[in-house]
């Protein structure tokens, strides 16, 4: 079967049992357990699911939960497939086409980024206003699908002003400090050394992580709006005088849950 069938006959599975979410979420490291505070849940592990990608990062929990949270009915994705993994980045978005092709219509990415901008301190959680992609490709390489979207989608506002400014009115409601800024996606699994987090300041990048842009460019092709929040989890490499690794990463993340938490279930009872 063709990759197009793939989705549609996931997609099929998913809508026949609980219908079409009006938002879906990617939780990114450490933040899965949000996934656990939807009522009356359906789940599946990603395994379950026909041609779902499983991941396999620790802090991945790899579950996709349809339930209730703030009177709306809604998806959250614990775990995604990274490009690093060794996956081509049609696997790497599976998922977000499964989740164009239900009919979703909202997509929130959260992921956990380093801090670029040495005003992003860790715990920080940052509205992704715009992006770089340096991951030295596109997912949406190869024949175009028709059925998804056009050839040359435009990019000149991916992350929706509508969603950043409900993300904004939300933080205000809470008196939650929120950042904004531009995400530069990079290949990885190593981290940036000192010299390219110079670079990737000096072309106007605010927080790297390895993730959410492929997602982003597929949901935009399918027109998906979407919402895009990084929480810092740690200064980028070189910033301070100390080696960066994946636990201090999982453990501020986890820190920052209950906050996150709250920030999502406020701007998804906006929508
Ligand atoms: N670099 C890349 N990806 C990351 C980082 C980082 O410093 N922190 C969390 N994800």
């Amino acid at each position: 079967m063709d990759y197009y069938s793939n989705v549609e006959e996931t997609a099929a599975l998913i809508r026949g049992k609980v219908g079409t979410p009006h938002v879906a979420i990617v939780l990114g490291s450490g933040l899965g357990d949000f996934a656990n505070t939807l009522r009356d849940a359906t789940a599946w592990s990603y395994g379950d699911l026909p041609h779902w990608p499983a991941s396999n990062v620790i802090g991945h929990e790899g579950r996709l939960v349809i339930g209730t949270l703030a009177g709306r009915h809604i998806a959250a994705l614990s775990g995604r497939a990274h490009f690093y993994e060794g996956h081509d980045l049609r696997t790497v978005t599976f998922a977000t086409r499964v989740i164009g092709r239900l009919g979703v219509k909202v997509l929130i990415l959260t992921n956990a980024a380093g801090g670029v901008n040495v005003k992003l301190k860790p715990g920080t959680l940052m509205v992704m206003d715009d992006h770089i992609n340096l991951l030295g490709s596109n997912p949406l390489v190869g024949p175009n699908e028709d059925r998804f979207g056009l050839r040359f989608p435009d990019m000149s506002e991916v992350y929706s002003k509508r969603l950043r400014a409900a993300a904004d009115e939300t933080a205000r409601d809470q008196d939650l400090p929120i950042a904004h800024g531009i995400y530069v996606a990079v290949h990885g699994p190593s981290y940036e050394t000192p010299a390219e987090i110079r670079f990737l300041r000096t072309i106007g990048a605010d927080a790297v992580g390895m993730s959410t842009v492929p997602e982003a460019i597929v949901a935009r092709h399918m027109g998906v709006e979407v919402l895009g929040i990084s929480c810092i989890t740690n200064a980028a490499a070189g910033v301070l005088p100390q080696p960066l690794n994946h636990e201090e990463v999982m453990a501020v993340a986890r820190q920052v849950r209950g906050r996150f938490a709250a920030l999502l279930e406020g701007i998804i009872g906006r929508l």
